[in-house]
């Protein structure tokens, strides 16, 4: 598919069936996001993948268990598609994917946040391109300020100079694809 219909395809999914994402699968999504780009060329950013539903959704909850709701009023994401904004009874951050992807930057690196998102992006496309739904998911760090999110730290061998940046959650979408979303206007300029 050319990439800019892609791009216009993939949506994110939070709605989830239960089925496992095939492993072939998972490493070419990881590889599309050892090679987006990234800052000064450094490669920075890892991935931990946990291609396990269970610890998926332990993770999911952790994420969760700081979200203030309050500064939200108003928020509004997605009504096929609904997110923890829209839903309060949603405890789990990952909505129940099978499959979570982590993705570390260093605490100190200026752009270790962009870096993660690029490296998120592309693995989202990459993702979208095999078939497989996803979303982007953020609070990295405070998913594993907690005691279980630091043993899991210890046990994966995140270096202390590191901390979660964003998360990709990946699995098969239950129901209906959402269809492509039109774009906001006068959202550009170009200058010739
Ligand atoms: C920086 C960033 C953070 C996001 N964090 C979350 C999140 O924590 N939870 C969530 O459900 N979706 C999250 N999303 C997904 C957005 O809500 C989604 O991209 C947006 O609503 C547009 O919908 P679409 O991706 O289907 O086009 C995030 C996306 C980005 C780019």
């Amino acid at each position: 598919m050319d990439v800019l219909d892609l791009m216009k395809e993939r949506r994110s999914i939070r709605k989830y069936q239960d089925r496992q994402i095939d492993r072939e699968d998972l490493e070419k999504i990881i590889e599309a996001g050892l090679y987006a780009p990234n800052a000064g060329g450094g490669q920075r950013a890892r991935i931990v993948a946990v291609h396990n539903k269970e610890l998926a959704e332990k993770i999911g909850r952790l994420n969760l268990a700081r979200f203030d709701r309050s500064k939200l009023a108003g928020g509004y994401v997605s009504s096929e598609q609904p997110s923890c904004i829209d839903d309060s009874t949603i405890k789990n951050g990952f909505y129940g994917a099978s499959t979570v992807c982590v993705i570390f930057g260093g605490k100190n690196f200026l752009y270790s946040i962009p870096d993660a998102f690029c490296c998120a992006q592309n693995m989202v496309l990459e993702a979208a391109n095999l078939g497989v739904a996803s979303c982007i998911i953020a609070r990295g760090e405070e998913t594993f300020d907690n005691e279980i999110g630091r043993a899991l730290l210890k046990e994966w061998g995140i270096p202390d100079t590191d901390t979660a940046r964003c998360f990709v959650i990946l699995g098969y979408c239950d129901g209906d694809y959402p269809k492509v979303k039109p774009r906001k206007e006068n959202r550009f300029l170009i200058i010739d």
